[in-house]
């Protein structure tokens, strides 16, 4: 979900929510609501995509230049117009958009009842007005009543409220979400992201836990959870507005594709930050990498190079799976967050069962967000705003950042110059992109896909299957090669596409036998490898070819890119919006 709240100057706010809240829409949404403030407040909300329910309802009619407006993401109650945020009192005179999960919902919603409150709605968020309601009614403002709701909630929350008594106010308050506050010239924001507001304003205030935010004519006012006013440091963003625009591509995942190469050189640049803080590590026994979907294959990256690299034990886990074996780790061990947001709700709840008992470092492209504050160390990717749900260049930026990582580590500082190459290496790659296409054409009306690699190409054929799954919809299977045999080879018959990644080194020779295996049981084999690599070209009845030999250490770098092309045009192909795709958000802020 996402919310944004506004307060302008000589400016309707309704056409500014909306525009703010499409920009929100690659978080997941099934249905937008905007309520704004004026003598009254006026409420549209409904089902379905931000254009359509623009085009039925004229969500940008609202009057007022005050208001709120939410993204939903259904997690309690179906994705219905009553379900849709904002939600309100029973006399319509507060209104309240919510991201996050109120956990004691029912026990506070049947309290309510039984004092007389009635509900409209299945949604967890709609105790929130009715709270505000019944601590306005005691003759609390909206801040204060707001402040007494929030100390009745359990759970997360990132919410924005108004009341028709205070028409020049929006009361803000988070708690285990994001949000943001946004300062303009004479327009004041908040938001659960900052690329939602950027065309607006790049100055940004993040709130921390419990810290509420007033918006009022007068400006921006942040109290702590006694409600003393509080000062915060103003963050100057280095995004641009055009870095959240498709800018003449046809979706933002095909942009981001196209920017890697530029995304790996800014985060090169970050190389002499991440030396400071290699010089500054205790020694470590053990390094164990946390993290959810395209950061935890970049992390499995990560444990093949630390152990080859570095020789420092290294495992990798799942965040979500985190709090059931973390038992073991000491003040010798480094634990190493990866999320591109910053606020992925498992990886938060690994990083908080860990600090202070390990070293903590995030790898993270969101600068400010949640767990750069948290975290012991931050190292930041720098690949710019990543707008399409399915992760590619802030992957590719994380891979580097750990590449930077373990090169400081083990001291191989020779190894520099070959990642520094990589960049124009990665242009090669993708001035290939017709011949994708065509492939891409030949296979995508397959039931079922298998990626196949082994050593650093296991990782990249998770991360291909997971693409392929994530905006083709299409059943995809990543192995580890070697375990064919042990399962999966059952499943192979005719005409199944077999993506096999080999590059050249030490793991070629062994995937080669398994494409082999794959082949003669009628497999259309997909391969990737070098060029000059005959023997694989005749085993394979279609081969994406790499001009030079690439160190294998480095390959997942340029190989997961055709994997992402392959997916995008599949997706394309089947008429379905790559950078939203259907059950999926960008950010995922509940376990
Ligand atoms: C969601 C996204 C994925 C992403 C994962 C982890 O599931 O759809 O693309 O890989 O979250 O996100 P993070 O921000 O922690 O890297």
């Amino acid at each position: 979900c996402g919310i944004i709240g506004c307060i302008l100057n000589n400016e309707k706010a309704a056409p500014v929510l909306l525009e703010c809240v499409k920009r929100l829409e690659y978080r997941g949404y099934d249905s937008i609501g905007i309520a704004t403030s004026g003598s009254d407040i006026t409420i549209k909300k409904d089902k379905g995509k931000i254009d359509d329910v623009q085009a039925n309802l004229k969500l940008t009619d609202l009057p007022g230049e005050m208001g709120i407006a939410h993204v939903r993401w259904a997690t309690h109650g179906l994705p219905t117009k009553e379900n849709a945020h904002p939600h309100t009192d029973c006399k319509n005179r507060i209104a309240v958009v919510h991201n996050g999960i109120i956990e004691n919902y029912k026990e506070l919603k049947s309290q309510l009842e039984k004092e007389g409150h009635i509900f409209k709605s299945e949604t967890d968020t709609e105790v929130i007005p009715h709270l505000i309601e019944k601590y306005m009614e005691q003759g609390n403002n909206l801040e204060d009543a707001t402040r007494l709701a929030i100390g009745d909630l359990k759970g997360s929350y990132a919410l924005a409220a108004i009341s028709r008594d205070e028409p020049n106010k929006v009361v803000g308050a988070r708690k285990e979400s994001p949000l943001i506050v946004g300062k303009g010239t004479g327009e004041y924001f908040i938001a659960s992201d900052v690329p939602a507001i950027l065309k607006h304003t790049n100055k940004v205030i993040y709130l921390e836990d419990n810290e509420m935010v007033i918006l009022s004519d007068d400006g921006i006012t942040i109290k702590d959870p006694e409600g003393k006013v509080i000062e915060k440091e103003i963050f100057v963003i280095e995004w641009t507005p055009d870095m959240a625009e498709k800018g003449g591509y046809d979706h933002f995942m095909l942009k981001e594709i196209h920017e890697q190469p530029k995304a790996v050189k800014n985060t090169l640049r970050e190389a002499s930050e991440i030396k400071k803080i290699v010089q500054s590590f205790p020694k470590f026994n053990r390094i164990c990498f946390v993290a959810c979907g395209t950061s935890y294959h970049a992390s499995l990256i990560g444990k093949y190079l630390f152990e080859n690299l570095v020789g420092i034990s290294t495992d990798v886990t799942l965040a979500s799976e985190f709090e059931y074996s973390a038992e073991t780790l000491d003040e010798n061990t480094l634990v190493i967050v990866i999320t591109q947001s910053g606020e992925t709700a498992d990886t938060l709840k690994a990083l908080r069962l860990v600090n202070h008992k390990a070293k903590t470092l995030a790898i993270v492209n969101v600068v400010g967000s949640t767990v750069t504050r948290e975290a012991e160390y931050v190292v930041y990717t720098r690949a710019g705003p990543e707008i399409g749900v399915a992760a590619t260049k802030t992957y590719i930026s994380q891979l580097t950042s750990i590449y930077l990582l373990a090169i400081c580590m083990s001291g191989r500082m020779e190894l520099l110059e070959k990642l520094e190459s990589i960049p124009d290496y990665m242009e090669s790659i993708l001035e290939n992109e017709d011949f994708i296409k065509k492939i891409a054409c030949k296979y995508k009306d397959a039931r079922d896909f298998f990626f196949i690699g082994r050593g650093f190409s296991y990782p990249t054929a998770l991360e291909g299957a997971l693409k392929l799954k994530e905006i083709t919809y299409i059943h995809a299977e990543g192995y580890a090669s070697g375990e064919l045999k042990h399962g999966p080879l059952a499943l192979i018959d005719d005409g199944i596409p077999v993506v096999a990644i080999v590059p050249p080194g030490k793991s070629h020779d062994k995937t080669l036998s398994n494409v082999e295996e794959v082949n003669a049981r009628g497999a259309r084999v997909i391969g990737l490898g070098s060029s000059k690599d005959e023997d694989l070209r005749s085993e394979t009845m279609d081969m994406i070819e790499f001009d030079d030999e690439i160190n294998e250490i480095f390959s997942a770098i340029p190989y997961v890119i055709p994997l992402q092309l392959l997916s995008y045009y599949i997706s394309v192909m089947k008429g379905i919006d790559p950078d939203k795709p259907k059950n999926l958000a960008k950010c995922v802020t509940v376990e």
